[in-house]
């Protein structure tokens, strides 16, 4: 089954084409990525999927829902089932972590500040940081620990889709493996449907079911890295060590 149904979107700021026709679907419980070079417009994918940017032109079905038809609060339900990690999604810096964690169950959820902060920690701890982590400031933390932290806030609400947008950006190969290991045992442990926006080869080698390639307004590549074979130009890329990236972005 399908979570995500994109069919024919087409993306437009302006004049500025950026996606043209695309189709895609990520199935229940999958690794899906989302891979292509700078500029080539996985954000904004990603951003089009959350409904943050207008759809040009096609559809888009979540859960099977036709997004362009939702009223704004059954668009509202349907993102409280998606958890995001933005690419530059900082960390509220005059806040704790365990108070970091626990802003959107105070926003959403009706829980007491007991049940939000034992639920916060729930989540640390699942992310594999100690509670120890819970009464320090983002500032204090190593990138490996605030990406964690992020991650577990985006987790709060128990979303059925996580998106993530460039996770292991900036993050140093030992801690990207370690957070790629994390990303695996999350779907094992909750049975969640991972998006994830990456450059990080060794992030597809990891951890990914399938991924498309964006290039030229188009979608370059579709399938699994056992399907790649075909499509020389990735296997050239895929020799790659962790640390390189593709396209170089970073
Ligand atoms: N809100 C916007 N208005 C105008 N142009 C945008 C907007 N958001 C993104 N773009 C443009 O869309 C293109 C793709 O951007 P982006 O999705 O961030 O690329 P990527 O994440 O693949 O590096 C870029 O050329 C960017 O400048
Ligand atoms: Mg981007």
């Amino acid at each position: 089954m399908s979570v995500i149904r994109v069919e024919n979107l087409v993306t437009k700021f302006g004049s500025t084409l950026i996606h043209d026709r695309i189709s895609f679907e990520v199935g229940s419980g999958e690794i899906f990525g989302i891979l292509g070079g700078s500029g080539s417009g996985k954000s904004t994918l990603l951003r089009t999927l959350l409904f943050l940017n207008p759809i040009t032109e096609g559809e888009i079905f979540i859960f099977d829902e036709r997004v362009s038809m939702l009223s704004l609060p059954r668009q509202e339900m349907l993102l409280r089932r998606c958890g995001v990690l933005f690419q530059f999604g900082a960390l509220f810096s005059s806040m704790s972590v365990l108070e970091n964690v626990g802003v959107l169950l105070k926003e959403y959820s009706n829980y007491s500040q007991n049940m939000i902060d034992e639920n916060s920690k729930m989540w640390l701890s699942l992310v594999g940081l100690s509670p120890k982590v819970c009464s320090l400031y983002p500032y204090e933390l190593s990138g490996g620990m605030k990406k964690r932290v992020a991650l577990a806030r985006a987790l709060s609400l128990s979303p059925e889709i996580l998106f993530l947008d460039e996770p292991t950006s900036g993050l140093d190969p030992a801690s990207s493996e370690k957070f790629d290991e994390l990303i695996l045992k999350l779907r094992e442990l909750l049975g969640i449907t991972i998006v994830m926006v990456t450059h990080d080869l060794d992030s597809v080698k990891d951890c990914m079911d399938r991924f498309i390639v964006l290039e030229k307004q188009k979608i370059a590549f579709n399938g699994s890295l056992a399907s790649t074979n075909e499509a020389t130009y990735l296997g050239e890329l895929f020799s790659n060590k962790r640390g390189k990236r593709i396209w170089n972005e970073m």
